[in-house]
């Protein structure tokens, strides 16, 4: 099936639900306001306690063990100082995230949804400082939102979805393919809608729809290349999102790394197994910080 038609057939679905959250203005203002070149902490500070509920998501989230505090963090303004301006924005936007989608009304276990996004968020995180891409930042909300189309499916399209679900587990093969052949598009092509409605970057919009695809993207295919790698990683890793998708994986095979070999700014300085066995490290880690967030 062509991409084109599978992107017109992702926006006609995605625009046929006018229930579909959008995020909310004190997230998109927060964003606006930490791309500035000066911006006062207070101000943010301000905005963020307008909405209570993000306000205390982000005292819960500061003191998981994702961001480690010494000593417990009970203000907005202490967990804002302590994080500095570059983690606001993945704190909020992640925060976020969770809030919009958090019911349980699907095929999939939204909970295991999350820990999938956010372990495919710190994996890539780690190999973006393994390749020294200086954006770790980018690929760790690139990673955490890569798969926002598989929401979609689990919420507005439940019975369809749960169709592609049970004909993965009959006869094993990518998801991508069961999504193609029974709903005429992918979670990748609706991720890329809802992520184009949301007014996400260029290049992360392109990271959420070539994830499996990675020799496709153009913008920043060292960015798409991370996220691929990263959702591999995970998937084989126990990290799934428990739907017993078909994945195969050889590091030094894959599309994604080729990428990550050729565009990392100074070259990779090891080979595929070393690699491997330095993120295995780091495994049950991640596994548990987690498990800590959601
Ligand atoms: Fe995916
Ligand atoms: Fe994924």
């Amino acid at each position: 099936m062509e991409n084109s038609d599978m992107l017109a057939r992702a926006r006609f679905l995605v625009k046929d639900v006018t229930s579909l959250p959008t995020i909310p203005a004190v997230v998109t203002r927060t964003l606006e306001l930490l791309s500035r070149s000066e911006v006062e902490l207070d101000e943010i500070v301000d905005l963020v306690l307008t909405d209570q509920v993000l306000a205390a998501r982000v005292i819960r989230m500061v003191n998981s063990p994702l961001y480690r505090p010494a000593l417990e963090i009970h203000s907005v303004k202490h967990a804002l100082i302590y994080l500095g301006l570059s983690k606001i924005r993945e704190l909020v936007l992640s925060c976020t995230l969770i809030g919009l989608f958090k019911k349980q009304d699907g095929p999939i276990n939204i909970r295991t949804f999350w820990e999938h996004s956010f372990g495919v968020g710190i994996v890539a995180r780690v190999i973006a400082e393994m390749a020294h891409y200086p954006h770790s930042e980018k690929a760790y909300l690139s990673g955490i939102v890569h798969d926002i189309g598989k929401v979609f499916l689990n919420h507005y399209m439940k019975e369809d979805f749960q169709k592609v679900l049970e004909l993965i587990q009959k006869e094993p093969q990518k998801l991508i393919d069961a999504e193609a052949r029974l709903i005429g598009t992918t979670h990748c092509h609706i991720g890329i809608c809802i992520a184009s409605t949301w007014n996400f970057p260029e290049d992360y919009c392109e990271a959420i729809l070539s994830h499996h695809t990675p020799e496709e993207a153009v913008l920043n295919p060292l960015l798409t290349a991370i996220v691929n790698l990263a959702d591999l990683f995970c998937s084989v890793r126990g990290l799934g999102f428990g739907s017993g998708e078909w994945v195969s994986f050889e590091l030094a095979k894959e599309e994604g790394w080729r990428i990550l070999e050729k565009f990392s700014p100074d070259k990779l300085s090891f080979d595929a197994e070393k690699f491997c066995f330095e993120l295995d490290d780091k495994i049950p880690e991640i596994r548990n910080l987690v498990k800590s967030i959601y």
